[in-house]
């Protein structure tokens, strides 16, 4: 495959129930699927997971939510979650607070940038 770099894609809507977790988690399997490493991150506190049907690999507390603290590098907390070329950066309920936690935070709207910089990952 033709070497691309990378894209950021990013699904959102404050809407709920509108299909966002399924475009996600489609179209993320079907780049991985192309042969794209493809890095899908969770980050809503109702957890993803369960849309992939993703193999249990037990209780697991590195999560998005700690990355973004900075307390864990991104690619600990994704270790446990990789299918061939797709890898997933889970979140769970401990997301629930970051927005309060991080709302005085200077530059939190790159928190998430930050923690993805290919020297942290
Ligand atoms: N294209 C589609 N056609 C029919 N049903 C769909 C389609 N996409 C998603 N759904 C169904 O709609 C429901 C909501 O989908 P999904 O969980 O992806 O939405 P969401 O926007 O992530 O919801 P939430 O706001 O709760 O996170 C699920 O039952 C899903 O299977
Ligand atoms: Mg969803």
């Amino acid at each position: 495959m033709e070497e691309v770099g990378s894209a950021d894609c990013c699904f959102g809507q404050s809407k709920g129930w509108v299909g966002k977790t399924t475009t996600a988690v489609n179209i993320a399997a079907a780049l991985a699927t192309k042969g794209y490493k493809v890095l899908l991150v969770d980050i809503d506190p109702k957890e993803c997971r369960n849309a992939f049907a993703w193999p249990e690999v037990g209780a697991y507390e590195e999560t998005i939510y700690q990355v973004l603290k900075g307390d864990v590098l991104l690619h600990h907390a994704s270790a446990q979650f990789q299918l061939s070329r797709l890898t997933l950066l889970p979140a769970n309920i401990t997301l629930s607070g970051a927005e309060a936690e991080f709302l005085s935070a200077v530059g939190r709207e790159r928190l998430l940038a930050i923690s993805s910089q290919p020297s942290r990952v």
